[in-house]
């Protein structure tokens, strides 16, 4: 048997040929001696009839119609063209004559929600009240079906675009594939949102980040290294944006004269990857707006680059208080970005030159201004996707800022004892992968774009 698949059946040397194609069943109803069945394969569908003749029986058009939705089935078919029923479509498409049907693997008859309505677009005019919406509770117990809606099928394989775009460009540039323990035996990130997990007679944690040995590899003279695995955050944050675990996709650099090597490497990285995702993902995205709209995704080429400061005056400009060492509100953050978004029409810029203050303890102050520091967080539709900086890479100084910050420094001797063996200058950033696929898509919840999201209320599936 040779199966084709659907999206290969309108190919002319197909036509009025005989083929075997396996898909699910969408939808399958029979009515006399006819079975009208909708064949499925990921987000291609294909209209399937079956009629009694001297090879399908009676009694196989009325098990057809019973053929629960969602089973997996192998048909026997011929490819038939015919007229298009959409109105004032003049074109022909193709549809399937069964001859013979298989059940591969049967669906159970109840589904706890259906694709149809899990796949209805988000907003639409429903004044009656009659298209049914799923919530996300309802698609996120039930995930196996909901991943099964053309939206859903878009939103990962668009995902492992942007880690294949990632690993593309950064590959190209000389960088390092990295694998850094997500098993640690100090908070890389500071103590309070830590995991513990218990360690045969001691504990653990869970990695944060995997800060410490990607600056360790640096040390080791790996010079660009980049890498992408599960990070994971305690933190009690049950909002829009915030997981227990998602995926970093995090990079270190050395650089020889000024950080902005390693924050230009970067933008670099993120003005490629949306750009492969244009030029690339279109029916994707495409495939995603059909259910929830959004404007399209805007960067400029080189991108935007503030400072700190300068974003500070501009929402004081717009009527703010904010302090100058103050961090950024989440409503403040996004205020920002419709500020920057009206005056330089981008969804992405950076940040460049975060007060000190409210950096972690590896992070480099400015020699210029030391309220500053070398330090840089970059926005997509005005929310934070990544932050970064110039490390401190002089062991004692380290020591001095980890003090400072009220960290035991025995907890990190390893970390910082790996300077004393010399280590250049060296910047880097970590990217969090569900909240750029969330921002590029213009999608309002993190959780659509987590295969099986993590929070502090959910575990499972
Ligand atoms: O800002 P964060 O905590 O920075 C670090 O982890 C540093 N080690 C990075 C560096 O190289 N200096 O996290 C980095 C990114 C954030 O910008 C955000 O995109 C994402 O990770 N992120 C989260 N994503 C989902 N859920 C959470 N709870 C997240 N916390 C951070």
């Amino acid at each position: 048997r040779k199966f084709v698949s659907v999206n290969e059946l309108s190919q002319p040397e197909y036509r009025d040929q005989v083929v075997w194609v396996r898909g699910r069943v969408h939808t399958s109803r029979a009515k006399g001696k006819q079975c009208f069945l909708v064949l499925r394969q990921q987000s291609s569908t294909v209209q399937c009839i079956l009629a009694v003749n001297e090879r399908v029986s009676k009694q196989m058009v009325k098990f057809s119609g019973n053929v629960s939705k969602e089973s997996i089935i192998d048909v026997q078919a011929k490819v038939v063209t015919v007229p298009n029923k959409i109105e004032s479509c003049t074109e022909q498409t193709i549809e399937l004559c069964i001859e013979q049907l298989f059940v591969v693997s049967l669906a159970k008859p109840q589904l706890p929600l259906q694709i149809e309505d899990a796949s209805r677009p988000e907003n639409a005019d429903d004044p009656e009240g009659l298209n049914i919406r799923v919530n996300q509770d309802t698609r996120l117990d039930n995930r196996i079906l909901d991943l099964r809606t053309p939206a859903n099928q878009a939103i990962f394989r668009l995902e492992a675009g942007v880690c294949r775009l990632f690993r593309d460009i950064l590959t190209a540039k000389g960088f390092t594939e990295i694998h850094t323990p997500k098993i640690i035996s100090a908070a890389s990130e500071g103590g309070a949102n830590v995991f513990t997990v218990s360690y045969f007679k001691e504990s653990a944690y869970l990695a944060q980040s995997p800060q410490l040995y990607k600056q360790m590899a640096i040390a080791a003279d790996f010079d660009k290294v980049y890498t992408v695995g599960a990070v994971f955050r305690a933190e009690d944050s049950n909002t829009h944006r915030h997981l227990t675990e998602f995926v970093g996709l995090d990079l270190e650099m050395a650089f020889k004269y000024h950080y902005h090597e390693v924050l230009h490497t970067i933008a670099d990285t993120f003005t490629g990857i949306f750009k492969g995702l244009r030029d690339n993902y279109s029916r994707e995205i495409e495939a995603v707006n059909q259910q929830f709209k959004a404007e399209p995704f805007k960067f400029l080429e080189p991108p935007l680059i503030l400072e700190f400061a300068e974003g500070v005056k501009m929402l004081r400009e717009a009527g703010i208080e904010t302090g100058d060492e103050e961090d950024l509100s989440t409503p403040n953050e996004k205020l920002l970005g419709r500020l920057v978004k009206a005056k330089y029409d981008t969804d992405f810029y950076v940040l460049d030159k975060f007060p000190l203050a409210i950096r972690p303890f590896y992070t480099m102050p400015d020699p210029n201004n030391p309220i500053y520091s070398n330090s840089y967080d970059m926005f997509m539709r005005g929310e934070e996707i990544i932050s970064g900086a110039q490390r401190i890479h002089d062991p004692d100084f380290l020591v001095e800022r980890a003090k400072h910050h009220g960290i035991d420094i025995t907890k990190i001797a390893a970390y910082i004892e790996s300077f004393r063996f010399g280590c250049p200058p060296h910047a880097g950033g970590g990217i969090g992968m569900e909240r750029v696929v969330m921002l590029y898509l213009g999608l309002d919840n993190i959780r659509k774009t987590s295969m099986f999201p993590r929070d502090p209320k959910r575990l499972t599936p």
